[in-house]
């Protein structure tokens, strides 16, 4: 099968299309037929080991990256089940975390795949599990935003953000997104109330507090961003830095959030990289419902891959960037 091989860390242009076994699968897997798979800045720090403590971690990889095949997300229609596997069959359209998503087909634990909506395409579907699911946990568990509450979203109009915009917006709050010129339209049409066009205004100056204030981007200091949240509100910190030969990456912003946190009365929250089967049932669940619909900002068909790759690294993506593979 046709598959984006990463052999050794460095910049997209280390990626290569080429061709290489279909994966095996364990008796708590499923086999799927991949459709579309999407891009997210996780791909880049895998692809990249970067910060390069990660290689350290084992998170990244040590020597060379950590899978072979890259990417995490995708849709497609399952193959083959596990002996284990229940709930799923050959032929069932679905979403999920893929080992190896960049490729035609993709091995995947079977509790981290849930069926995709029928009003989604696959590109749509496949923009849904990282971003979708980190949206949620930050603004509903971690930001415990309610109805009346008002949310600001930086990063608005990117992966995460145009995720967290409409799952605010649909939990009741009044919704403030963050983004440039471009992608106010955007933002606005996304269920944002107001929209903070960051090359004219600084939402950190203090004229406006928020319940809750969720960052995606990392650009604002932590005493500028807390001018921005009430005096009990709620910061949630989803920022995980730019591309280019860091070390510690955002481990000392996240150490220093913490420590502030631990001496003022607002909550001041860096959110975890985790991923749950209940969260991705919850974020597909309400987009089936169509209180959220998944933004693709560009397709690339599967060879280029390396091409999306660097779009997504320029730190502009709108919406989700998308490989078509077939
Ligand atoms: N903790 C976790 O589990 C987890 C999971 C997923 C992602 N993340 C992290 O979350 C962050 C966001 O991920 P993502 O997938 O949303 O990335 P993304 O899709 O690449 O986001 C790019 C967006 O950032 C916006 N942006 C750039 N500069 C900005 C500025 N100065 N002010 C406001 N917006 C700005 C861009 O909007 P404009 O084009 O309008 O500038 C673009 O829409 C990354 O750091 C990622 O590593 C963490």
């Amino acid at each position: 099968m046709k598959a984006i091989v990463q052999e050794r860390f460095g910049s997209p242009d280390v990626l290569q299309f080429i061709d290489v076994d279909q994966p095996e699968i364990g008796p708590d897997d499923v086999l799927v037929r991949v459709h579309a798979a999407a891009l997210n800045p996780y791909d880049w720090h895998i692809l990249r080991g970067d910060p390069y403590v990660a290689r350290l971690m084992g998170t990244v990889g040590l020597t060379r990256p950590k899978p072979r095949v890259a990417g995490v997300d995708g849709a497609g229609t399952v193959q083959a089940v596990g002996a284990n596997v229940r709930g799923l069959r050959a032929g069932d359209e679905v979403l999920g975390r893929f080992e190896g998503a960049f490729a035609e087909y993709a091995r995947a634990v079977a509790d981290l795949v849930v069926p995709k909506p029928a009003r989604l395409t696959f590109e749509q579907a496949a923009g849904v599990p990282m971003a979708g699911q980190t949206a949620l946990r930050a603004i509903r568990d971690v930001g415990r935003v309610r109805a009346g509450h008002r949310v600001l979203v930086n990063g608005a109009a990117g992966g995460v953000g145009s995720f967290a915009v409409q799952i605010a917006a649909a939990l009741g709050a009044e919704v403030t997104g963050v983004c440039s010129t471009g992608n106010v339209d955007l933002v606005r049409s996304i269920g944002a109330a107001h929209v903070v066009d960051y090359t004219k205004d600084d939402f950190t100056d203090g004229r406006v507090r928020y319940d809750v204030v969720q960052d995606n981007v990392g650009n604002h200091p932590l005493r500028h961003l807390r001018r921005a949240v009430t005096p009990t509100g709620t910061l949630v910190s989803n920022a995980g830095g730019s591309p280019g030969g860091n070390l510690f990456g955002p481990i000392g912003a996240i150490v220093r959030m913490l420590a502030v946190n631990a001496v003022v009365r607002q909550r001041l929250r860096p959110l975890p990289d985790t991923w749950t089967r209940e969260h991705l049932i919850a974020v597909t669940g309400l987009v089936a419902a169509g209180q959220v619909t998944p933004v693709v900002g560009r397709t690339y068909p599967l060879a280029d891959t390396a091409t999306a790759m660097r779009h997504l690294e320029q730190g502009h993506a709108r919406g989700k960037i998308v490989v078509t593979v077939g």
